[in-house]
C-alpha cells in the first residue's frame, strides 16, 4: 500500500510537540512538505522531518501532490486554510476551535461535502483514555441517571507554550478571536457533549479578562450549562492557574460519582453510593506541563479514517457543536441572559 502523503501547515508548538511527531510515527503516512511564515521555523521542521519547506501555504497546495493536511494555525486561519485545502483536493485535520463563527464552520463543512474529504477537528479530549472509559461506563448505566457535572480546564496561560512566546497570536483578539475559552473551553465542551451523549440547550456565563495585561481576550470564563434532558453542571476555563493546571472533570449520578484526571496516579476513580470506591490507573492525559508528549491518538484516527474511507469520531458537525456552546456562552455574557445553543 502507498504511504498517505501528508503536509503540516504551521510548525508551532502543536505542530512539533503532536502533529509531526504522530505522523512520523505513523506507518501509513509520509510527510512531503510543512509550511510556515517563520522562514527558520519551517526550516529546521523540513530538515527533521525530510520534508520540503515552504513559506506560503497557497504554495504548497498549489505545487505538492498530497492526500491530507494538518492546519496548525492561529485560529482566524483554520477556516479559509481548510477551505482552501479541502478545495485543493486534501483530506483536513484543523485544530480547535473549529472555526471563528458559525459561518465559517458551516463553510468548512460544506467544502468537505462538495469534494468529498475528510473535515476532522483536533479535539484530543476525548481520546483520553480515562475520558472514552467513563464513556462507555455512563453509556451502560453503571452510575445511573446523570444529574450534574463540573469541569475545568485551566493553566497559566499560553506564553510558555506557543512558539511566540509572551507575543504570541494567543492573545490578540484579531487572530485568537477567543482566548482561554479557544484554548481550553472548547475542549471540555466537546468532551462534555462527548461524555454525555447528548447536546446542550442552554447557557449562562461569566467570561472575564481580569488576570493578563495586554491581551484583548478572555482569561477566564465559568459556565452554567443545562443538557437537553435536564443535566445541569458547571464549565471553567482559565489562564489564571497559576500554581498547577487542572484538568478535571466529574460526573454526578444516582449510583455514583466518576472523578477524571482529578488524581496524580488515577485517571479515573468511581466512588459508588453502596461505599465502593474503584481506582483506574490508565495512561495519561496530554498536559502542556510534560510538553504534551503523550500520543493523542488524534493523528491516528485521522489517518485511519481516510485509509478506511469512515467518518472521523470528531467530524466537521461535531467540531460546529463544541463551538456553538462558547458562541452562546458569548452570547450570553454579553446580554446578561440565559442563551439558547444552536443545534
Ligand atoms: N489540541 C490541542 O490540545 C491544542 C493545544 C495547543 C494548541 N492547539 C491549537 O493549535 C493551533 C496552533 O497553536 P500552537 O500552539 O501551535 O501555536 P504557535 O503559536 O506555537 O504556532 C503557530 C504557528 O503558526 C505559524 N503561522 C502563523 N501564520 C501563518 C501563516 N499565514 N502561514 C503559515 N504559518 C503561519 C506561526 O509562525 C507559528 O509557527 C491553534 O489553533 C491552537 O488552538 C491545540
Amino acid at each position: 500500500m502507498s504511504k498517505l502523503k501528508v503536509a503540516v501547515i504551521g510548525c508551532g508548538s502543536i505542530a512539533q510537540h503532536r502533529h509531526l511527531v504522530e505522523y512520523k510515527n505513523n506507518p501509513n503516512v509520509e510527510i512531503v512538505a510543512v509550511c510556515d511564515i517563520v522562514e527558520e521555523r519551517v526550516k529546521e521542521a523540513a530538515g527533521k522531518y525530510h520534508a520540503k519547506a515552504y513559506t506560503s501555504y497557497e504554495k504548497l497546495l498549489a505545487s505538492e501532490q498530497i492526500d491530507a493536511v494538518s492546519v496548525c494555525l492561529p485560529n482566524y486561519l483554520h477556516a479559509p486554510v481548510s477551505i482552501a485545502a479541502l478545495r485543493a483536493g486534501n483530506h483536513v485535520l484543523c485544530e480547535k476551535p473549529m472555526a471563528t463563527s458559525r459561518e465559517e464552520a458551516a463553510q468548512m463543512i460544506a467544502a468537505a461535502t462538495e469534494n468529498n474529504k475528510k473535515l476532522m477537528i483536533g479535539h484530543n479530549q476525548r481520546f483520553v483514555s480515562s475520558h472514552t472509559k467513563a464513556r462507555k461506563l455512563i453509556a451502560e448505566g453503571e452510575i445511573g441517571k446523570v444529574y450534574s457535572f463540573r469541569t475545568a480546564f485551566g493553566h497559566g496561560g499560553p506564553e510558555g507554550w506557543s512558539a511566540e512566546g509572551k507575543e504570541s497570536w494567543f492573545f490578540k483578539k484579531e487572530e485568537a478571536f477567543i482566548g482561554a475559552m479557544g484554548d481550553l473551553g472548547v475542549h471540555k465542551a466537546d468532551l462534555l457533549r462527548y461524555l454525555l451523549g447528548e447536546e446542550f440547550s442552554n447557557v449562562a456565563a461569566f467570561i472575564e479578562t481580569s488576570a493578563k495585561d495586554d491581551t484583548d481576550v478572555d482569561d477566564n470564563a465559568v459556565f452554567i450549562l443545562r443538557s437537553k434532558s435536564g443535566v445541569i453542571g458547571t464549565l471553567a476555563a482559565s489562564w489564571a492557574y497559576n500554581a498547577k493546571e487542572d484538568n478535571s472533570t466529574v460526573i454526578y449520578g444516582e449510583k455514583g460519582i466518576i472523578r477524571l484526571e482529578d488524581d496524580p496516579t488515577y485517571g479515573m476513580i468511581v466512588n459508588y453510593t453502596n461505599g465502593e470506591t474503584v481506582k483506574y490507573e490508565l495512561g495519561k492525559i496530554q498536559s502542556n506541563e510534560d510538553g504534551g508528549q503523550t500520543n493523542t491518538h488524534v493523528i491516528d484516527h485521522f489517518v485511519e479514517s481516510i485509509l478506511q474511507n469512515k467518518q472521523p469520531l470528531i467530524d466537521g458537525e461535531e467540531g460546529k457543536k463544541s463551538l456553538e456552546v462558547i458562541l452562546a456562552a458569548m452570547e450570553s455574557d454579553k446580554t446578561k441572559q440565559i442563551t439558547s445553543i444552536e443545534g
